[in-house]
Parts: structure tokens; C-alpha cells; sequence
């Protein structure tokens, strides 16, 4: 029996020794020390021995078992240790490679000009300003003059909203809506600019999409002309598209101007002379006009003493002006191949 001890103990020893995983060792225990192997076998037979062998023989099997436990904690306590330092290596981090540049977008073409429109106005000293996109009936229509048989008024041309209780809320057409609030919320002068969205019962098409930009420009002093409102109109359409295009400027009617005016730039595609994108040689760019007098009464300001001009450009038809964009629709189908193409903003 103590020669089987004797040879288990060295035998368990070479075993941890061997064993070059944690599994591996696992085995190795069970193998030596588990419920079958030869050691439990043997310490199990003590039993029969008689008192003195069992004294000498169990003294040897505890002294057996200690050492066989502490070879085994050594061996495990060092693969542990080599599997640390494995992962440790693995995770290591090269502090002295260069960074991964991260991906930069584009800023979406309309971002763009609108804000080269603002950088326009504001050089020229205008201060910009905004108005909700939920308008109500006054500001949208009644104050800027529109009358209640205007056809803008109907369902059919503006988009309202079914808020119980509040049929006078739409989705505002124009931006001009945006000249009331400012006009009711300061003294003259006034020069501002107001971009934003604009929502209207429409079918898209080449040229027209159902919700779209603007931006109003309002000024109200003393002694503003139509000479001014031209000359205005003429700087923004010389910084936006240079002394190429050509700029017409027609006789319209708007409810909340008189004289009224509509003005277009000669079509980038055809260069006026009619083709799919513009129709007739012309893309219409804005609408504008000197401020109704009704309109300054309608903001408590005295039509005696203030004149001004006011205009709504289109943010969407300058972009198809400034990149000779086909089809407005291209600006709202999200394709980034399309998007990507713009730059980022200087
Ligand atoms: C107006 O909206 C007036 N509020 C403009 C105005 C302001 C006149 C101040 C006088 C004084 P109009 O509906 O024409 O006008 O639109 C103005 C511009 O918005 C158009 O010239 C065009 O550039 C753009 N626009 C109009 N409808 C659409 C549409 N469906 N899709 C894209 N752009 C449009």
C-alpha cells in the first residue's frame, strides 16, 4: 500500500507538472485525485488494515494528500497566471499609433444655402428672425391682407391642423406670417430676415415640392422705396449666382404688397430658353413688393410715416440655381450619393 502511495504521489506530480491547460490539469486532478483513482481507492481500504498499519498508512495518506494538494494549487496558480498574461497581451494597446480619422458628413444642400443666404443678409445689416410653422388664421392670412375669399384660404390649397377646438391653425403657407410677428414685436426700423419651412397642398414635381423653404426678408424704415427693394434683390442675386444668370423682374400680384413683384434668374439648364427643368427659360426664384399700408395699420405701425419692402425667395429653387440640380425632389429623396456631393461647410 505505501509503495502505491509512494508511486501515486509521483505520478500526480509528474501529471501537474505536465499538464499545460487548465483542463488539462483539470483531468490530471481527477485522474490522481478523483473518486476512482488508485489514491481514493486506497484510502478507502484503510478500513481493513488493523489499528497500527492503519495509524502508519493513514499518516502517510494525509501527509500524501497535502502534498499532492499543494502541487496541484502551485501548478494551477501558475497556468492562471500564464493565461492573464496571454489576454493582457492581447488586449495591449498601442498608444503610439495614429488615429482612425473619423468619417466626415456633409452638410445637406439646403443647410447650405440657406446659410449663405443669412451670411448675405446679415453682412448687409439685416438681424434674422423666426415664427412657428403652426400658424393661426390672422397671422398667416388675415394681417397680411388676405381676404376671406382668398383661394389660399380654402381647404384645398393650405394644410390645417385637426386640433379640437382651434380650426384657425394651419401649417403657415409662406414665411411671411413671419413679418406680422416681428412687426408686432418691435418699433421701426425693421430689417430682418426669417428662413424656415413652409407647408402647402401640393403636387410634387420637377420645380415644386409640397413642403418647402423660404426666406422672408422684411424692411420697414422711413423713406424705403421700391429703388431699394431692387437694389436689395439685385446684391443677393449677384452674391448667389454671380453676373452670369440674368434676372427678370415682373409684375405681380400678392395681397400683402403693392406694387407686387415677381422675379426669376434665367434657367441654368436652357439659359432661357425653355427646357423640362424650368418650363418657359425662367426659374421663379421669389415674390416680393413694398409692404401694404394695411398691413403696417394691421402691426400698429403709421403707413404716413413708414414705407418698406418685403420679400419670400425660395431656399430650394436657389440650390437647383447654384448645383444645376435636374429635379427638386432630389433634395428630399435622402439618396447620400446624391447628398455627399455637396461638401462641408466652409
Ligand atoms: C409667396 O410665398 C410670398 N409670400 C412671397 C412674398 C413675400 C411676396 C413678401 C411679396 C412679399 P410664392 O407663392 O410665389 O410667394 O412663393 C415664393 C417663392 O417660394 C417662389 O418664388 C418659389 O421660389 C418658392 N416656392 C413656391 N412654391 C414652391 C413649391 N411648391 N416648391 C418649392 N418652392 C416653391
Amino acid at each position: 500500500m505505501l509503495e502505491t502511495l509512494e508511486g501515486e504521489l509521483a505520478r500526480g506530480r509528474a501529471a501537474f507538472e505536465a499538464a499545460a491547460t487548465l483542463q488539462e490539469l483539470e483531468d490530471a486532478q481527477v485522474s490522481v485525485l478523483g473518486r476512482k483513482a488508485p489514491f481514493s481507492q486506497l484510502q478507502r481500504g484503510l478500513g481493513s488494515l488493523d489499528e497500527s498499519q492503519r495509524r502508519e498508512v493513514g499518516a502517510r495518506v494525509n501527509a500524501v494528500r497535502t502534498e499532492l494538494t499543494a502541487s496541484l494549487d502551485t501548478r494551477r496558480a501558475t497556468l492562471q497566471e500564464a493565461v492573464e498574461a496571454t489576454l493582457l497581451q492581447e488586449d495591449r494597446i498601442d498608444m503610439t499609433l495614429p488615429g482612425r480619422r473619423p468619417r466626415a458628413g456633409s452638410l445637406h444642400p439646403l443647410t447650405l444655402v440657406e446659410r449663405e443666404v443669412i451670411e448675405v443678409f446679415t453682412r448687409l445689416g439685416f438681424r434674422v428672425a423666426e415664427g412657428p410653422e403652426i400658424e393661426d388664421d390672422w397671422h398667416n392670412f388675415q394681417a397680411l391682407n388676405i381676404p376671406t375669399d382668398h383661394p389660399a384660404r380654402t381647404m384645398k390649397d393650405s394644410l390645417f391642423v385637426a386640433i379640437p377646438g382651434h380650426p384657425e391653425l394651419l401649417l403657415r403657407t409662406e414665411t411671411s406670417a413671419v413679418q406680422i410677428r416681428t412687426m408686432q414685436s418691435q418699433p421701426p426700423p425693421v430689417y430682418v430676415i426669417a428662413p424656415g419651412r413652409v407647408y402647402r397642398r401640393e403636387t410634387a414635381d420637377a420645380t415644386h415640392l409640397a413642403v418647402f423653404h423660404q426666406v422672408e426678408g422684411l424692411v420697414v424704415d422711413e423713406g424705403i422705396t421700391f429703388a431699394d427693394l431692387k437694389g436689395t434683390l439685385e446684391a443677393m442675386a449677384k452674391e448667389l449666382f454671380g453676373e452670369r444668370r440674368r434676372v427678370r423682374l415682373g409684375p405681380a400680384y400678392f395681397p400683402f404688397v403693392e406694387p407686387g413683384a415677381e422675379v426669376g434668374v434665367s434657367c441654368f439648364k436652357c439659359d432661357g430658353v425653355g427646357c423640362r427643368v424650368c418650363g418657359n427659360g425662367w426659374i421663379e426664384l421669389l415674390g416680393a413688393g413694398m409692404v401694404h399700408p394695411q398691413v403696417l395699420e394691421n402691426c400698429g405701425y403709421d403707413p404716413e410715416r413708414y414705407t418698406g419692402f418685403a420679400f419670400g425667395v425660395g431656399i430650394e429653387r436657389i440650390a437647383l440655381l447654384r448645383y444645376a440640380i435636374p429635379d427638386i425632389r432630389m433634395l428630399v429623396d435622402g439618396d447620400v450619393r446624391f447628398l455627399e456631393q455637396f461638401g462641408t461647410a466652409s
